[in-house]
């Protein structure tokens, strides 16, 4: 039998979730909850952002169960998959009650702003029944996962120098525009960066110190609109750094990056580049070799994984409740590297 799915939040996340669950045999979206009167009753049109919508025209929400509240839905005996596509600071309060209830749950990102709550939600996760994937993407993106896949093997040889880039224009599609509120996103920082801090950890490990420069007061007051951080390994002859930025113009929109410098070949990926996104220029090689993952995104493949880790009852290990905890705790560090302007330890 299919999982059964109940989603949290019918934002522009949430719809991106709900194409998904779509196309996808092994799960049926068979409920929802949105506090918009508008949504509730089955219109899902408007709102949106950059990147997808529920495109499916055969598909009429009003086939699914519109719960009033979360708190109904993780009561419906009919849902086994609880995913919450909420608002930020939402989501720890709203996982542990899925958690409580006994449900399947998967959390957008980021689990938290706050590392003392992420820390709770990671407990709540170890005592319940049911089990909690927060949905990093990045690591199931098929060109990344090629490129943890290339690090791990050393096939090119050691890294020399590895820089992650991530800019967009200022997010304007929010409910009642929580996104902009840097007390409840955490700003580009946790809504945008917290992607690549998150990457760097799952290809590189943990580093021993984050160094951090960051603005803000464009888009958010007292958020950081623009980061760009130095990870420090105890390998001093390894660079990695990420920088991320949601102040770019409106007609910029979206993009994603990265260069990998290894010994013996340099990999880059552009998410601009339509068919070419990953090139591999090869010593010796006159020109770029085009690398062809399969054709799919981070949200559909880390789905994928999460309803078969479900069939199979296993735990998901691509990334875990822990892990996610991590990337916040990750975060925190290079927020307060901005706020001091010193290099910050991590000690996870
Ligand atoms: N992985 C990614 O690439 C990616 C991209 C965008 C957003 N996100 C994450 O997804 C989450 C949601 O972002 P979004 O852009 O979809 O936001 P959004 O504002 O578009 O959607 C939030 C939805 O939640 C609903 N909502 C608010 N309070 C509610 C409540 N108490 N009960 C029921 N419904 C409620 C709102 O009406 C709205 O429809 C955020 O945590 C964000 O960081 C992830």
């Amino acid at each position: 039998m299919a999982i059964r799915v109940g989603l949290v939040g019918v934002g522009f996340m949430g719809k991106t979730h709900a194409d998904i669950y779509l196309k996808n045999s092994k799960a049926q979206l068979v409920a929802f909850c949105d506090q918009d009167a508008k949504k509730a009753a089955g219109d899902w049109s408007g709102g949106g952002g950059n990147l997808g919508d529920a495109k499916d025209k055969a598909f009429d929400p009003k086939s699914l169960k519109s719960h009033a509240t979360p708190e109904a839905l993780f009561a419906d005996p009919n849902v086994d998959l609880v995913d919450i596509t909420l608002p930020t600071y939402m989501h720890a309060k709203y996982v542990i009650k899925a958690l409580e209830a006994g449900k399947n749950v998967l959390c957008e990102k980021p689990l938290s702003t706050d590392l003392k709550e992420a820390q709770a939600v990671v407990a709540a996760a170890k005592k319940a029944k049911g089990k909690l994937m927060v949905a990093q993407c990045m690591r199931f993106w098929p060109e990344w996962e090629w490129l943890k896949e290339a690090v791990a093997t050393k096939r090119y040889g050691k890294v020399h120098s590895a820089v992650f880039r991530r800019f967009a224009s200022t997010p304007t599609w929010t409910w009642d525009n929580w996104i902009l509120n840097a007390k409840l996103s955490g700003s580009a920082l946790f809504d945008l960066h917290i992607h690549d801090t998150d990457f760097v950890r799952f290809v590189f490990g943990e580093p021993k110190a984050v160094f951090s420069r960051g603005n803000g007061g464009k888009a958010t007051k007292s958020g950081i609109d623009h980061i760009v951080t130095s990870y420090v390994y105890p390998n001093k002859s390894l660079l990695v750094s990420a920088e991320g930025g949601w102040n770019a113009d409106p007609s910029y929109g979206f993009t994603m990056r990265y260069t990998v410098v290894f010994e013996k070949a340099t990999a880059d990926f552009d998410l601009g580049r339509a068919d070419k996104v990953l090139q591999l220029h090869k010593a010796g090689a006159k020109e770029a070799e085009i690398i062809k993952c399969r054709a799919s995104t981070g949200w559909a493949d880390e789905i994928t994984y999460f309803v078969e880790c479900l069939e199979k009852n296993q735990a998901p290990k691509v990334t875990t409740p822990q892990d996610a905890a991590r990337s916040v705790a990750l975060c925190n560090a290079e927020m307060k590297s901005v706020k001091t302007g010193k290099v910050v330890p991590f000690k996870p």
